[in-house]
Formats: structure tokens, sequence, C-alpha cells
């Protein structure tokens, strides 16, 4: 049975920067806290016009990321017959980002589907990609995890817990079904519901009448929020729950593991999870500093920078893992 490799890569970051400092001037925090807290010390945010839209879309961002991606594939766009898109803030409330996709790249009718798994997006969309080719439902898959996470923080010291964690960005990878030893040998995917109001953004929200009503504004309920406590322990207990599992489902042990991308949550996290597993810090990929926390992108964004930094072989064995809002983690085992 052909395998689903990972043939190509690609990432796109808004060029506007801010700092840490940038944050301080905006609300009460400072470098040093979000430093030791998060490890993160800026982040990109798309530039904003004079009447406060985005200069770009998140469709947009995620078609330059996919057009990097196919020119490192060596593909004609037009063998894409399926797009993965990956995100908790599209675009529009519908329909999901993947249709603009295939606009803006001008792809021929090909199929698009969002996955709506926050964090855990792209996770899920490789073993989706794994599971279409697999079944001979797609050859070609354009996957994209991209998030504009900026627009929807409170940037005030009411809302400086989440605030300073999160960033804009977009990544993509190109699956292809492959006779050879590459692609996804195991994923494993969970969720846990009863946890979902502890990492939520709630509007626009089909419950109310007109979705968002003055009230709601008022009270702040459109922006993210988070048990930032319960966070960090289910995350750190759950990624080193998802790499044993899908390393013992793929048949492979700690020791042959040459690369762990996980989900760019924060540092903490990450530095717990590494220790936790006996990696050392060149066994875990890390680029929180410079983009902070993207959501559905950072896998595929680290993804791209890992290969084009060296870090990734031909032959090399790779886990991704992500945990994040829902509460959904999960985990692929992939041969480079
Ligand atoms: N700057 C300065 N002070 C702040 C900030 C900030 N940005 N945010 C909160 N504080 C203050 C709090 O108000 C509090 O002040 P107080 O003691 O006067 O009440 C103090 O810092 C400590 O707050 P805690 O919430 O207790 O801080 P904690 O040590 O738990 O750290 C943090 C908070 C960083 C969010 C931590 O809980 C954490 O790392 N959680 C994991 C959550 C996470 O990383 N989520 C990522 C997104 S989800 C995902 O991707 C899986």
């Amino acid at each position: 049975m052909d395998r689903a490799a990972i043939i190509g890569t690609g990432m796109y970051v808004p060029a506007r920067t801010i700092t840490n400092e940038d944050l301080a001037r905006l609300m009460d925090t400072s470098d040093e806290w979000i430093t030791e807290r998060s490890g993160i010390k800026e982040r990109r945010w798309v530039e904003l016009d004079a009447e406060g839209v985005t200069v770009e879309s998140g469709a947009e961002m995620g078609a330059a990321a996919a057009r990097m991606a196919i020119e490192d594939a060596g593909i004609d766009k037009d063998d894409i017959d399926l797009i993965l898109y990956a995100t908790l803030s599209p675009d529009v409330f519908f329909p999901g980002n993947g249709v603009f996709i295939e606009d803006l790249l001008g792809l021929n009718t090909a199929g698009a589907m969002d996955i709506r798994n926050q964090c855990t997006g792209f996770v899920y969309a490789l073993a989706a990609a794994d599971g279409f080719i697999k079944a001979g439902t797609a050859r070609t898959i354009l996957l994209i995890g991209q998030e504009i996470q900026s627009t929807g923080l409170n940037v005030t010291t009411e809302g400086r817990d989440l605030a300073v964690l999160f960033g804009d960005g977009a990544g993509a990878a190109i699956v292809q079904a492959s006779g050879d030893e590459r692609g996804i040998l195991a994923s494993v995917l969970h969720s846990q519901g009863r946890f979902a109001r502890e990492l939520l953004g709630e509007a626009p929200m089909s419950n109310h009448q007109g979705r968002v009503t003055a009230e709601i504004l008022a009270q702040g309920r459109h922006y993210p929020s988070m048990n930032g406590q319960m966070v960090f322990k289910h995350a750190t207990r759950r990624f080193c729950e998802a790499i044993q599992e899908v390393l013992n489902k793929g048949g492979a042990d700690i020791g042959d593991v040459d690369l762990v991308i996980p989900h760019q949550a924060n540092q903490r996290i990450t530095d717990a999870v590494g220790a936790r597993m006996g990696l050392s810090t060149d066994q875990v990929f890390s680029n929180i500093a410079k983009y902070g926390n993207t959501t559905a992108a950072s896998i595929p964004l680290a993804l791209a920078e890992a290969q084009r930094e060296g870090r990734l072989k031909r032959g090399d064995l790779l886990v991704t893992v992500a945990f994040g809002s829902g509460f959904t983690w999960g985990a692929n085992l992939i041969r480079w």
C-alpha cells in the first residue's frame, strides 16, 4: 500500500515584528515576565490599515506558504486533488479558508476541507491526509495551518495572560502517495470535551440571535479565555502520552527518534516534555522565541524551518505532537 509522504514544505509570516517591549507599551507586562513564563521574545502580527482591517487575509498568508511548498515539492499545482486547511481563525464565519485557497492558487476544482482542531489542527490534518491517500480518495494533498490571532486578542492589561502568547503565521506541506520508505507511519488522535471551556473562543456564537450582541462585546466574551495552569498541567501529560503511544503504534522507540516537532505552545511546556521523555535539547525543535504560539500554523512553520536549517535528513524518524483547545491532542510518527 502507498504511504503518505511529506514531499515539500513552505511557510509565511507577516513582516511586522512585535517585541515584548512593544507589548509592554500596550499593557502592564515586561520582557522578563514573558520570557520567563513562555520563552517568547517576539511574534509577527499582521499589519492593519487605518480602518483596522488587515492588509493581507489569512487565506493570502496560507497561499504564500502553499506556493513555497509546491515549489519545494517540485509538483505542478494542478496535481493537487485535495486541500486540508487547519485554522481556528478563518477569514469569515463560513465558508472555510480551504475554498479561498483553491481560488487564490487557481487550483482545478480540488476538494477543500477545513479542520477545526485549534493547536492540534495540523496533527489531525496529517492523520486525515494519511487516511485519504491510503483509501485512494486523493493522491496529492495540500495541507495548510494558518492563523491570524492578533486581531482577536485583548491587547490591554485585562487580556495580558493570552495576548503575550500568540502570533500570526502560516505553514504548508505537500503530502503525496509514495511507494518508498518515506511517509506517515502512525498517528494517534484524542479529545476530552469536558475541558472545552478551559481554553475557549466563544463568539461569534450561533446560539445567540445575531451571533454577537452588544452585551457579549461589553463582557469581552469575543476574546479567548484560558485556564493557564490547567492547560499547562494537561498539556505536559498529554504531549508525553501521545509521543509514547505513537511510538508504540509505529513499533519504534524514543531512542530511534531524530527530531520531535512539538506544537510551539510555550517553551516551559516544551522543556517539561523534553525532560520527562529524556530527550536532548537538539532532539526537540523550538522556534517559539521568534513567532510565539501560532496555533494550527506552529507545526508546519516549524517543519519548514527545520527542513531549511538542515535539521531533517532523508530517512530520519520524526514525531509531530500537539495539545490544545478542546482539549484535543495527538501525534504523528513520520519517516522523512
Ligand atoms: N505580564 C505580567 N504579568 C502577568 C501576565 C503578563 N502577560 N499575565 C499574567 N500575569 C500575572 C497574573 O495577573 C498574576 O498576578 P497576581 O499574582 O498579582 O495575581 C501573575 O502574573 C501570575 O499569574 P499566573 O496565572 O498564576 O501565572 P502562571 O505562573 O500560572 O503563568 C501562564 C501563566 C504563563 C499562562 C502559565 O499558566 C502557563 O504557562 N500556562 C500554559 C498555557 C499556555 O502556554 N497556553 C498556550 C496556549 S494553549 C496551547 O497552545 C496548548
